[in-house]
């Protein structure tokens, strides 16, 4: 074949399917995959090795909790002490009590083994031994290293575990919102994250550094009203309990411009209701198994 007449091939079969796209064959629409604390639910939470398989599986953000240490480094874990369920010493001693991070050092922390304990709630959760607490920038540097095919999809949807009432000078929203937005940097990610919080006092902190950062709302159980904390917040995500997620609000907050994005969503009843509502991702323990629903879906 001559090579004008391949290119009319080629150019023919690219047309049919733009034709094809915009008369009516509607393309399914994409739906965020948060891996939250990773892959909670086959690996040990904000570990490295769950954020391993997040990617791997195919998510296309990572979700994760931060607190910061007495000696100013930004680590990956939910509580604000140490879980005696999910950590024990590095030469496997139960810990008496839960300490509070920010009265660990760095290396303190890397004296935990946060990946031997097996979480009960999740059974098919493999454990990682050995596996300490990572470091944010751990987690970024992974990300801005990896080389897999979904290298420039995967985002980071960064969780600022403050607590009003424990915060002190050397946590407060603006020393969080700082450190996160300087880590990110470090590795050229800003576009590429987003800051979360149920502290929202961290989202204003977080615009006052850089009006361009991504924030989102996280919203107990029970604040139904999400275009008032929207305005209020300035955030342009939001981020409810799956459990009050419906069309109506759904459809509120996009008429507003906002993006929704529940969480903590697990079970296939759940992702066809989130998805029948109308929002644009959900946050899973099972990433996997999400991504598995959605291709079935639409294939
Ligand atoms: O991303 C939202 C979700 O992680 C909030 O709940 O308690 O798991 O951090 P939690
Ligand atoms: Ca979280």
């Amino acid at each position: 074949m001559q090579k004008s007449t391949l290119r009319f091939v080629i150019t023919s079969a690219l047309a049919a399917t733009i034709s094809g796209i915009s008369q009516g064959a509607e393309r399914p629409r994409k739906i965020e995959v948060l891996g939250h604390r990773g892959a909670r639910a086959s690996r040990p939470e904000n570990t490295m090795p769950a954020f391993r398989f997040a990617i791997d599986a195919g998510a296309d953000t990572l979700e994760l909790d931060v607190q910061m240490t007495k000696d100013g480094y930004l680590i990956v874990a939910h509580d604000r002490t140490v879980p005696t369920a999910l950590c024990q010493s590095m030469d496997g001693r139960k810990l008496a009590t839960g300490r509070a991070i920010r009265e660990l050092t760095l290396a303190e922390i890397r004296d935990l083994d946060c990946g031997s304990l097996k979480n009960e709630d999740f059974p098919n959760q493999v454990p990682a031994p050995k596996t300490t607490m990572p470091k944010l920038e751990d987690v970024l540097e992974l990300v801005s290293s990896h080389q897999g095919l979904a290298k420039s999809q995967i985002k980071l949807q960064i969780e600022a575990k403050g607590v009003p009432r424990y915060t002190t000078a050397a946590d407060s929203p603006d020393v969080l919102a700082g450190a996160i937005i300087a880590a990110a940097k470090k590795y050229q990610l800003i576009d590429r994250i987003v800051i979360q919080s149920f502290d929202h006092r961290v989202i204003a902190a977080a615009k006052k550094i850089n009006p361009r950062i991504k924030t989102a709302a996280l919203l107990a159980p029970n604040l139904p009203d999400w275009v008032s904390v929207l305005k209020s917040s300035g955030a342009s995500i939001i981020s409810p309990h799956l459990d009050w997620v419906t069309k109506e609000a759904v459809d509120a907050a996009h008429k507003y411009g906002a993006k929704v994005v529940p969480y903590t969503a697990n079970h296939e009843a759940d992702w066809k209701f989130l998805i029948t509502c109308g929002v644009d991702g959900i946050i899973t323990d099972d990433p996997q198994a999400l991504i598995k629903y959605l291709a079935d879906k639409s294939g």
